[in-house]
């Protein structure tokens, strides 16, 4: 029998103010999966670009860094912000996230 615990955190989703336990170490968009927020076809390969993106507006500094790559396909995109994220890069540290789903995801 094991003991090993999974940290998690707090997820945030807007709108709606839905708060759901995440595991630390997921992308953003695996634990909007398993939070049924979100649905996808590309599993983070970068083909479907737009339909993971998402505003994070609490926790920022908690997710893994947006590497170049990622910028680079943020910057194709209409309707990105200082806080956005594409769900599928962005790894879930050790604090809350919240973050808010674009009207047209
Ligand atoms: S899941 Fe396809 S680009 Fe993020």
């Amino acid at each position: 029998m094991s003991d090993i615990t999974i940290p998690t955190i707090a997820l945030t989703v807007q709108p709606g103010d839905r708060v759901f336990d995440a595991e630390s170490g997921l992308t953003l968009l695996e634990a909007l999966r398993r939070a049924g927020v979100l649905t996808h076809a590309c599993d983070g390969g970068a083909g479907c670009t737009d339909a993971c993106h998402v505003f994070v507006t609490e926790g920022r500094k908690s997710l893994s860094k947006t590497t170049r790559e990622e910028n680079e396909r943020l910057d194709a995109i209409v309707g990105v912000g200082a806080k956005s994220r594409l769900a599928c890069r962005a790894v879930l540290g050790d604090q809350p996230v919240t973050v808010e789903i674009p009207s047209f995801a």
